[in-house]
């Protein structure tokens, strides 16, 4: 019997399920354990930060990988998700850690670069996440979307900066990211030409 590969419609759907429902099982695992606010403030900003850096892996990729290059409209759906993650994890920020004292929220902001850099990713992202339809890229056109587009090369940096930083002691995942980074960075540059 020769197995055919689901349509890709279908795997869209099945990737917006498994990382929804890893998304919950996140927020499942952090209520159980015995420090909820950072195993949940972790969880949301590591995977997030995965799933954007995975994001721009896509274009690169799928000009060597035939399997890459089929699958290039999920990378709208990875990104997206990053997102999300990025949006939980701004929550458990807000409401956990600082039980919406706004007075107080500021002062960290403007006291800890960490925080500053997170907060320019996060306001970064949201005009990417809310034109990553096909409604925007047709009211935008694609030159301009494209544009908007590539401020996931300054958002990402400073997501992948605000986990160096916020770092205490273990800084090797923050500077393989950093590393995979430079190379799209430089993969991009090069093809800019
Ligand atoms: C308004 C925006 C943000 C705020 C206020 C914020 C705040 C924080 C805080 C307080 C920590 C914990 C630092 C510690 O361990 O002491 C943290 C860690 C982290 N954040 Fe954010 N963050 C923001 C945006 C983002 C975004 C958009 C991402 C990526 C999606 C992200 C990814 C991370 C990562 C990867 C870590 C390290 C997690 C770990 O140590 O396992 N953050 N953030």
């Amino acid at each position: 019997m020769i197995l055919r590969p689901l349509p890709l419609a279908t795997q869209k759907h099945l990737l917006n399920i498994g990382l929804c429902l890893f998304l919950l099982w996140g927020i499942y695992d952090a209520l159980i354990g015995p420090d909820l606010v950072s195993e949940l403030r972790d969880f949301t900003g590591r995977y997030g930060a995965y799933l954007l850096l995975i994001s721009l892996l896509f274009t690169p990729l799928s000009l060597r990988l035939n399997w890459v290059k089929r699958h290039l409209t999920m990378r709208r759906n990875v990104g997206v998700w990053g997102f999300l993650y990025g949006v939980v994890h701004l929550v458990v920020w807000i409401a956990l850690e600082f039980a919406y004292d706004w007075s107080l929220m500021l002062d960290e902001i403007a006291g800890n670069l960490f925080i500053l850099l997170g907060v320019l990713a996060f306001i970064l992202l949201l005009p990417l996440a809310a034109t990553s339809n096909r409604w925007s890229l047709k009211r935008y056109g694609y030159q301009p979307w494209k544009n908007l587009h590539t401020l996931t090369y300054v958002a990402v940096p400073a997501v992948i900066a605000h986990h160096f930083m916020a770092q205490k002691s273990d800084v090797l995942e923050p500077i393989l990211m950093a590393l995979v980074l430079v190379i799209v960075l430089v993969w991009r540059y090069r093809n800019a030409h």
